[in-house]
């Protein structure tokens, strides 16, 4: 049984390709920073599927700080027959670029976007010829969000690791390839609710008209690791409904307005 590591996979688009991947007969791998949320998810995973096990997934947890090389390190150690890696971990510290404390800037770049360098370097280091790896990037790593900068440019960083990957993995046949959702419902976008007006604006912006689904990304994030995406490599697949195709919600000025 081929392993599948999921870091950030305590919650939210990693919970939900957690799921996906068991279903598919993995032995997951769940790793956070939370680890205690990530032990209460592969004990739900484990337990809920109903006939899942059929495909032969198992579900284990394990702590992962992606902000920690030595934590990254120790989290590849030992996984045998890693045939896929998830990235999933993120937060988000908004703020206007001129109010940003240095520390909020590098709290999210080192999540964000150190983080997902040291991933690829392990996961580059151990997976087995012919693996794959899925980063989360985001909309906001191509559409600017006024209020988001650390988030944007740390995510516009990602797409363009995965790009260097993908041509540095390529001699062993792993594939390198992102995700970038658009609003997704997840516990990391909770918060939006308490603005009035934001929520509607971010669907008067996407053609399609609702959220995301962790589930909506988490079948893509699947797909990615398939044989089905076999010839896909170095891509970012954009997954938000054509908000894309619209403009960013003016977060900055809604926040504002809230605080007066
Ligand atoms: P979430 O908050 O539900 O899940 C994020 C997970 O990452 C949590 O379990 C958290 O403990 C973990 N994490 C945070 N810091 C970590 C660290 N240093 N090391 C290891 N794990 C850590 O959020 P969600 O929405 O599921 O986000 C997943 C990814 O999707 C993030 O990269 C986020 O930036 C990205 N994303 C989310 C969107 C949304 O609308 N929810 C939109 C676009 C991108």
């Amino acid at each position: 049984m081929s392993t599948a590591l999921v870091i950030g996979g305590a919650s939210g688009i990693g919970k939900a390709t957690a799921r996906e991947l068991y279903s598919a007969g993995h032995r997951v791998v769940i790793a956070d920073v939370d680890a205690e949320a990530a032990r209460t998810t592969a004990v739900e995973i484990g337990a809920g599927e109903a006939g899942a096990g059929d495909a032969g997934g198992t579900v284990e947890s394990i702590h992962l700080d992606v902000t920690d090389e030595s934590s990254v390190a120790a989290g590849f150690e030992g996984l045998d027959d890693l045939a896929v890696v998830v990235n999933c971990a993120g937060l988000s510290m908004p703020g206007a670029l001129i109010e940003l404390e240095l520390a909020a800037w590098r709290t999210t770049v080192d999540v964000c976007l150190t983080g997902t360098f040291l991933v690829l370097k392990h996961a580059g280091r151990r997976l087995i010829e012919g693996g794959s790896i899925v980063c989360v990037a985001s909309l906001n790593g191509r559409q600017p969000g006024a209020g988001m900068g650390s988030y944007c440019a740390a995510k516009a960083g990602v797409l363009m690791l995965v790009e260097v990957a993908a041509l540095e993995l390529a001699d062993r046949g792993i594939r390198v390839n992102a995700v970038s959702p658009g609003l997704v419902d997840t516990p990391l976008t909770a918060g939006i609710a308490y603005v009035p007006g934001l929520t509607e604006e971010y669907l008067e912006n996407t053609p399609l008209g609702r959220a995301g689904t962790p589930e909506d990304v988490a079948e893509t994030i699947t797909f990615l690791t398939s044989s089905a995406a076999g010839w896909m490599t170095g891509a970012a697949i954009d997954l938000n409904g054509g908000a894309h195709l619209k403009r960013y919600p003016d977060v900055l000025g809604r926040v504002r307005a809230l605080a007066q």
